[in-house]
């Protein structure tokens, strides 16, 4: 089970929190002295870029803030692996074998669902994403942790449209988070490693239109499509921290995705990528392209005391704003919605 590789790795990020307060002390105290110039500046009319001072911070990776908004209900048995909007409803994908579940969040109480698939014993679920197919369609879809298989749905009926079993896709075979780029088209996977694969969804479009051709469906069987699946690209996730040398961190256990249309950070013209990482309490903001780690949002005051697995897991946009987020983890009792910046 996944528990059994946490203090296998050497490779630790946790380093982040013991200089997290360090930082955020030179951060104040940088802001402190930009603030008196501006002041400064305005009095005597001179005009003031403030792009200028975010590009000279860029070089490092920023801290974010986090406002809680509100406070809401999640099932504590529900060992979560992935969340995403789609059509102004939560949709949450859980884990364990035999616990593996798809459901459709009652945005009135998100504790409890409004519809509800099972996953078969033999599959470990893992993070999951709408995206639609090459007719415009809507679909879900949810991957698994070791058994290079995907579940497809249409997210409106919670039909089982058809699985893929693919062979090849991330560095270790592994599936742990996924969201999708959709003015790209691509899907964003992760697998708890340092990486970051690109996966084009047309791959996925041959699959359904071969399945729905087939005439071999009876009333139980799903149809399967056999994939090679080759990443079109991928990056390597790193951080370059201000108190450390200029190299860069790798980060490892890169778990849930989320896709981010519009960056947090004023003049960072690309869409970025929010990624939680496993057991520990901070979301990065991580570019698209080179994979650096532009920024760290610190949920340590909403997160439960880690007693287990019951880690930060979980991470929507919402349709309020690209800032606004749902965040959640495995066995929480709350789901928070959130503002970062
Ligand atoms: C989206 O939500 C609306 C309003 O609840 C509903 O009428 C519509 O069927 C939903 N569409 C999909 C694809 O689920
Ligand atoms: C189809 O599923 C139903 C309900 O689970 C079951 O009773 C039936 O035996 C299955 N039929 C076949 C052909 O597997």
């Amino acid at each position: 089970m996944k528990t059994r590789k946490l203090f296998h790795s050497q490779l630790r990020f946790d380093q982040l929190d013991e200089i997290a307060a360090m930082s955020f002390l030179s951060i104040t105290l940088i802001s402190y002295i930009l603030c008196l110039q501006f002041f400064h500046a305005e009095a005597e009319g001179v005009s003031v870029d403030a792009h200028s001072e975010v590009k000279e911070e860029k070089r490092f990776m920023q801290y974010g803030n986090i406002e809680v908004l509100e406070k809401l209900p999640h099932d504590p048995s529900f060992f979560t692996q992935g969340l995403a909007l789609f059509n102004g409803s939560l949709y949450e994908g859980s884990g364990m074998n035999g616990q593996s579940k798809l459901r459709k969040l009652d945005m009135s109480d998100p504790s409890k669902p409004l519809q509800e698939i099972d996953l078969p014993q033999e599959f470990f679920g893992e993070g999951i994403t709408p995206y639609k197919n090459g007719l415009g369609e809507d679909r879900l879809i949810q991957i698994t942790w070791r058994e290079r298989t995907a579940f497809v749905y249409d997210p409106k009926s919670f039909k089982l449209l058809f699985q893929v079993k693919y062979h090849k896709e991330t560095s270790n075979g592994q599936g742990w988070g996924i969201t999708y780029d959709q003015p790209r088209n691509e899907f964003i996977m992760s697998d708890g490693t340092t990486n970051i694969f690109f996966w084009d969804v047309g791959v996925l479009d041959s699959c359904e239109t071969s399945v729905a051709s087939s005439e071999t469906k009876d009333a139980n069987e799903t149809s399967m499509c056999d994939v090679v699946i080759e990443a079109a690209r991928s990056i390597d996730v790193k951080a370059k921290l201000q108190q450390q040398s200029e190299t860069p961190i790798p980060v490892q256990h890169l778990n849930e995705l989320e896709f981010l249309p519009i960056s947090t950070i004023k003049g960072h013209d690309s869409p970025t990528l929010l990624a939680n990482v496993w057991y520990q309490q901070y979301i990065l903001e991580i570019d698209i392209e080179s994979g650096e780690v532009l920024k760290l949002f610190n949920l340590a005051t909403i997160c439960p005391t880690m007693t287990s697995e019951n880690v930060l897991n979980g991470i929507s946009i919402s349709d309020e704003g690209n800032d606004i987020l749902f965040v959640t983890g495995k066995l929480w009792d709350s789901i928070y919605k959130i503002r970062i910046y």
